[in-house]
C-alpha cells in the first residue's frame, strides 16, 4: 500500500507532513499494554505506508522513546540520510512554573535526547492556567532556542482563540495549534479556524474520530457504559458526545454517515476525517495508533481516495443542527482542560 500525492501537506515551506498523522497518546498505557519490540516493528509499518508522521509527547509514557528506537532502527535498516523522511511532533507540557531559560533549555534537552535528534522537528507547547502569565516566557525561551537550532518550528496545542492572539501580538511565530475538531466538536470552526487562516497557523487536529465511536462498530450499539470503554480516548469522547446531544443523536448522525460512506465505498470514519480535512486552516488530522495491538491503516488510507460533494454536507448538517452548542457550554479550544 502506497498514499497518493494527496496526502501530502506542506506545512512550511521546509516541512512537508502526512495528512493524517500517527497518534502516540494511545501508547501510553491507557489505551492497552503496548509491547515495545513489537510497537517499533509496527512503526516501519506505517511509515512504509506513507503514514510517516509522528505526534507525540513529553508525557506520553515511552512515545519519545520510541520514536528514539525507530529512528536508531531506520538508520541501520536503511541510512541516516534517509531519517529526513521521519517528521515528530512532541509537545512539552510543563507544570505551571518559573519559565526561566534553564528550565525551558532542560525540557527541550530532555525531548532531544529521548528522541534521538539534535532538533525537534515541530514542539507543540501547552500551558494549564491562562491567569499565570508565564506561558509568554515559556514561549519566548522556546523562540530563542528555535533561533539557536535546537527546535525547527514552534507550535502550540489548546490554546484559545484570544490567548493565541495574544502570543502572535507579543511577536512569536507559531506554526500550528492543536486541537480537538470532529464533526462532534465543531468549535475550531467558529473563530479559531478563520484566526489562524488570516495568519498562517495551520490546525492540527485531534479526536476528529472520537477514540473510534465514530465507526461502523459503534453504528446501531446501545449506549455504552463507562466500563464498557476500554480506552481512556473513548471514555473521554463518550463524554463529549453526551455533552453535544447525548447518544441517540449520536446514531443519527452515525446513520447518516454510513449512508454518505456507503455511497463512497468507504467507512464512516473515512468521512469523518475528510470533512476535517477539507476544513480552513486544517493540515492534518491526528489518528491515534495502538502499535502492536490494532491497525487501520488500510481503512485510514481511503481517507484520500474520495472528496466530499455538497449533497454529503447537506444529508449530514440537520443532524449536526440539532445539538448543543459545544462553545457556549464548554469554551473556545482547550477550555476543557482548564
Ligand atoms: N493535544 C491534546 O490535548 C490531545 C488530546 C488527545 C489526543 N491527542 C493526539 O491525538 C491522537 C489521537 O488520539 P484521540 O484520543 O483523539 O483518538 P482518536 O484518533 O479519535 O481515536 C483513535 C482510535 O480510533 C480507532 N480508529 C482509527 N481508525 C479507524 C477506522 N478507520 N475505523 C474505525 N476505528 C478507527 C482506533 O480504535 P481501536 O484501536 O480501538 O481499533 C484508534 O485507536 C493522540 O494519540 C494524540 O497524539 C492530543
Amino acid at each position: 500500500m502506497s498514499l497518493p500525492a494527496a496526502s501530502r501537506h506542506r506545512l512550511t515551506p521546509d516541512l512537508e507532513i502526512c495528512g493524517i498523522l500517527n497518534g502516540m497518546w494511545q501508547v501510553s498505557g491507557a489505551h492497552g499494554r503496548i509491547d515495545r519490540d513489537r510497537a517499533v516493528d509496527e512503526m516501519f509499518r506505517y511509515h512504509d505506508a506513507g503514514f510517516t508522521t509522528w505526534d507525540l509527547a513529553d508525557h506520553y509514557g515511552p512515545a519519545e522513546d520510541l520514536i528514539g528506537e525507530f529512528r536508531r532502527r531506520f538508520a541501520a535498516r536503511h541510512c541516516e540520510g534517509r531519517l529526513g523522511e521521519i517528521q515528530a511532533f512532541t509537545k512539552w507540557v510543563p507544570y505551571p512554573g518559573p519559565m526561566t531559560r534553564p528550565v525551558v533549555e532542560q525540557a527541550v534537552g530532555i525531548s532531544l535526547s529521548r528522541m534521538g535528534v539534535d532538533r525537534l522537528d515541530l514542539l507543540q507547547f501547552h500551558w494549564w492556567d491562562y491567569a499565570d502569565p508565564r506561558y509568554l516566557d515559556a514561549l519566548k525561551h522556546l523562540a530563542d532556542l528555535r533561533e539557536a537550532g535546537k527546535i525547527r518550528h514552534l507550535a502550540l496545542t489548546n490554546f484559545d482563540t484570544e490567548h493565541l492572539h495574544r502570543i502572535i501580538a507579543n511577536g512569536i511565530r507559531i506554526v500550528s495549534n492543536q486541537v480537538q475538531y470532529s464533526l462532534v466538536d465543531r468549535r475550531p470552526a467558529v473563530g479559531m479556524a478563520a484566526f489562524c487562516a488570516e495568519h498562517g497557523i495551520a490546525l492540527l487536529t485531534y479526536g476528529t474520530v472520537l477514540g473510534g465511536l465514530l465507526s461502523e462498530k459503534y453504528l446501531g450499539r446501545p449506549e455504552p457504559s463507562r466500563a464498557d470503554l476500554a480506552t481512556a480516548s473513548l471514555q473521554k469522547y463518550k463524554q463529549m458526545i453526551d455533552a453535544w446531544g447525548g447518544w441517540a443523536l449520536f446514531q443519527e448522525l452515525l446513520q447518516a454517515l454510513k449512508r454518505v460512506a456507503d455511497k463512497h465505498g468507504v467507512g464512516i470514519a473515512n468521512i469523518g476525517v475528510r470533512s476535517i480535512l477539507d476544513q480552513s486552516a486544517v493540515a492534518g488530522v491526528i489518528i491515534g495508533a495502538r502499535l502492536g495491538i490494532v491497525e487501520h491503516l488500510a481503512a485510514d488510507a481511503r481517507t484520500f481516495a474520495f472528496t466530499l460533494d455538497p449533497a454529503d454536507y447537506v444529508a449530514i448538517e440537520p443532524i449536526l443542527a440539532k445539538s448543543r452548542d459545544l462553545l457556549a457550554l464548554i469554551g473556545d479550544c482547550g477550555a476543557e482542560y482548564r
